[in-house]
Formats: C-alpha cells, structure tokens, sequence
C-alpha cells in the first residue's frame, strides 16, 4: 500500500498554495506534513484525500494515478476544523456514518462502540455532541475518519487543543493506526511531531523543502551546539547584537537569545560578549539543536498570514 503524489500543484487565484510537490506514505511510518499558517498542509491533505483535485500533477495510490472518487473511499479524513452534527449523540454519529458505508445495524453500532472505546469517549457514548469539549470533539472526529475503515488516513493537526493525556491516547492510537495503514498527520508542534513521526517532510509556501526522518533532519542541517541566553524582555536587542558582535549566529524570542556555536568552540567569546554588553544574563543553557531549530532555521521566524 502507497499513497503519494507526484508534482502535484494547487492554485487558488494567483496563490500556489501547493507548487509541484512530491511525497510518498506507506504502511509502518507515520509521515507528518509540517509548516507555518498558511503552508499548504490542508490543501495538500484534500488532494490527497480526493476532497479537491489538483490543477496538474497526480495523486497515487499503489503508484498508480488515482481519481477523486477512488481517493475518497479510500482515504479517512479527520478534517482540521471538526465536523459533527450537534444534535447527535456521539454512539449515534459513529453508527449513522457507518450505515452510509453499508453496515447493518449491529456491526454499525458495534463499530461505533469499538471506535469510541479506542478515543477514550466510551464515558461520552451517549452524550450529544453539543455537550462536549472541543478536545472531545476533536478525537469524535477521529473515530468518524476511521469508520470505513479504510487503508489510508490523514488527519490534519489531530492533537491541536488536546490535554496532555488526550495527546498521549492519541499519538498511540496513531501508532497502532501506522502499522496497518497509511498514515499522514499534519502539525506545527514540532515536540510532538518528534514524537509520534517516523518522517517528517517540511512545507513552506507550498514547496517541499526538506524531508527525511528527525534524525536525518537534525544531522542534514547541523546546526551546531545551540545557547540560549535567558534575559530581560526589553534587553534581548542588546543582547543579540552583542553576541552576534562575538561572531555567532543568533535569534531572539521572548526573552531568549539563541545563539549557534560552530564546530562546539566559541562558547567562553560569547559568555565575555555577553558580560561586556552589560545586559543582564539570567541564565545560560547549552544543548543540541533541536528540530524545531531546524524547522525556524529553514521557515524563519517571520509570522505567516
Ligand atoms: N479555498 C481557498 N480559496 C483561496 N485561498 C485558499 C483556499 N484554501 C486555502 N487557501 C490559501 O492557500 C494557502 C494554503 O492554505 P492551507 O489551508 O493549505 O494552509 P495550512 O498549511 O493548512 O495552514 P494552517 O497551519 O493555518 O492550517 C493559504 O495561503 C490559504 O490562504
Ligand atoms: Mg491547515
């Protein structure tokens, strides 16, 4: 089993939202699809889903080009805005969406009581939709993705709003879900995207510019041992102008100034830059580059949209 797409572009006026991207999932690997607001994540999931259909290039299935139709019934979507009928209760969602795929009245309902079981909404079985929270909310729409039970799910940012527990009980269910079924998830959480991902590929304005596994991402852009200078808010412009003065390459956010040592040299230069600027350093933390290093190091830290 593959899903993949080969130089697939999408257009919305004179916005390329996805530019001539390639990508492939299989069975065994969870690939997240990772980028800014605005990088092309959801128009990417709804071509491969056969939600819209691309303005060249194809979406394949077993590395066959594949239609719409074919990709709808056989790829689950857990769309990123959540999609349920308020006034039905949760068993009754699951067991309705399941009589549309052909089930009987038993199977549908004993489905649905499996699917909410493995999202942790048993207690909310008979709940109206209405009446839960948006984190509950979030995993109905994932039980309802799965109802087909079909070879392929995308699930654009399952964990966004999620407790920490709920996160846990989703990023194992995607797991399981990952050694039976092709599985794509979109994020911008790149803590848990180093989690729950096998491969990551990297979007930004709608062009694929990275792709491997985290570690082959961490390694492909060494970024060298990182410090972060903790500071006064209103001091890090100072701060960073002085440890660049040192010759580092450094960003700052909040009240971190974080600063790239190379080849693991340099850190006694930049703690004296740091002392002569005169601005108060409240702590130094040295440690490896993380991927969301990477990640800022190749989007930037400019806001998108
Ligand atoms: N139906 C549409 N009509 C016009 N522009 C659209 C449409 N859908 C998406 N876009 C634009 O295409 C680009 C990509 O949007 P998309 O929703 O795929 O991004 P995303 O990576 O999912 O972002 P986010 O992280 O905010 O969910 C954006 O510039 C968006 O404004
Ligand atoms: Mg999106």
């Amino acid at each position: 089993m593959s899903l993949g797409a080969e130089g697939v572009t999408k257009r919305f006026g004179d916005l390329v939202a996805v530019g001539a991207l390639d990508l492939e999932a299989r069975p065994g690997a969870v690939l997240a699809v990772l980028g800014p607001n605005g990088a092309g994540k959801t128009t990417t999931l709804d071509m491969l889903s056969g939600t819209t259909r691309p303005d060249s290039g194809v979406v394949t299935w077993e590395g066959r080009a594949a239609r719409p139709g074919e990709l709808r019934r056989l790829v689950g979507v857990c769309p990123q805005t959540v999609q349920t009928w308020p006034r039905l209760t949760c068993v009754e969602q699951v067991v309705f969406l399941a009589r549309l795929y052909g089930l009987g009245r038993a199977a549908a309902t004993d489905r649905a009581d499996r699917l909410l079981d493995r999202v942790g909404l048993r207690p909310k079985r008979d709940a109206q939709a209405r009446t839960l929270s948006g984190g509950m909310l979030r995993r109905l729409n994932i039980a309802l993705a799965l109802v087909s039970d079909p070879p392929a799910v995308v699930l654009d940012e399952p964990e966004a709003g999620l407790d920490p527990q709920s996160r846990v009980l989703i990023r194992d269910l995607i797991g399981e879900l990952a050694t039976g079924k092709v599985v794509i998830v979109t994020s911008h959480d790149l803590a848990e995207v180093e989690r729950v991902a096998d491969r990551i590929l990297i979007l930004d304005h709608g062009v694929g510019i990275a792709d491997g596994t985290p570690r082959e991402l961490l390694e492909k852009f060494d970024l060298g041992r990182t410090v972060d200078f903790g500071t006064d808010p209103d001091k890090t412009d100072a701060l960073l102008a002085a440890v660049r003065g040192a010759g580092a390459a450094a960003t700052a956010t909040g009240d971190l100034v974080t600063a790239r040592l190379a080849d693991g040299n340099g850190l006694s230069a930049l703690l004296v830059a740091a002392e002569n600027s005169g601005v108060p350093v409240r702590a130094v933390h040295t440690r490896e580059p993380s991927l969301e290093d990477v990640f800022l190091h190749l989007t930037g830290r400019g806001l998108r949209e």
